[in-house]
């Protein structure tokens, strides 16, 4: 009955990657992806942060971001953007949640209104 139900849920919204996140299917994680970083992106609470701010409060949209697919520092600056304006814990760097975040903050180079 259960699993049914499960079942019936993911199905039908596949593209509720928080929701589905939240069940244990068993399954291995989630692997990173673009949508997880994006909704982290937008997460005030993003590593622990116990203030209102997100990525998105800075970066509106990824507004500025564009080049930042190039900085061989990413993971860094990303981290000290977390420890700093939103007072959260850094990321390891082979977190589902750092390697999310660069996968979005890296497809911004192509969908950002930098053309
Ligand atoms: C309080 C404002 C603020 C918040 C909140 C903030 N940032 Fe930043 N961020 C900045 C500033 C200022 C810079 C340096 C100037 C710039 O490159 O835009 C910067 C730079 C960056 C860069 C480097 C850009 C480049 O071209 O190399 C990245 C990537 C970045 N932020 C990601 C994030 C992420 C991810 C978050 C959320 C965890 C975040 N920022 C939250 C203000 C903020």
């Amino acid at each position: 009955m259960i699993a049914v139900t499960l079942f019936a849920a993911a199905g039908s919204c596949g593209s509720m990657a928080l929701a589905v996140d939240k069940v244990p299917t068993g399954m291995t994680q989630n692997p990173p992806s673009v949508e997880h970083g994006k909704s982290l992106f937008y997460d005030p609470a993003l590593s622990g942060s116990p203030n209102d701010k997100s990525c998105n409060t800075c970066h509106p949209g990824g507004k500025g971001l564009g080049n930042a697919w190039k900085n061989p520092k990413l993971a860094e600056t990303i981290n000290t953007c977390i420890t700093s304006p939103l007072m959260g814990k850094a990321l390891t760097i082979d977190s589902k949640e750092m390697k999310s975040l660069m996968l979005y903050i890296k497809s911004l180079k192509s969908t950002s209104s930098g053309y």
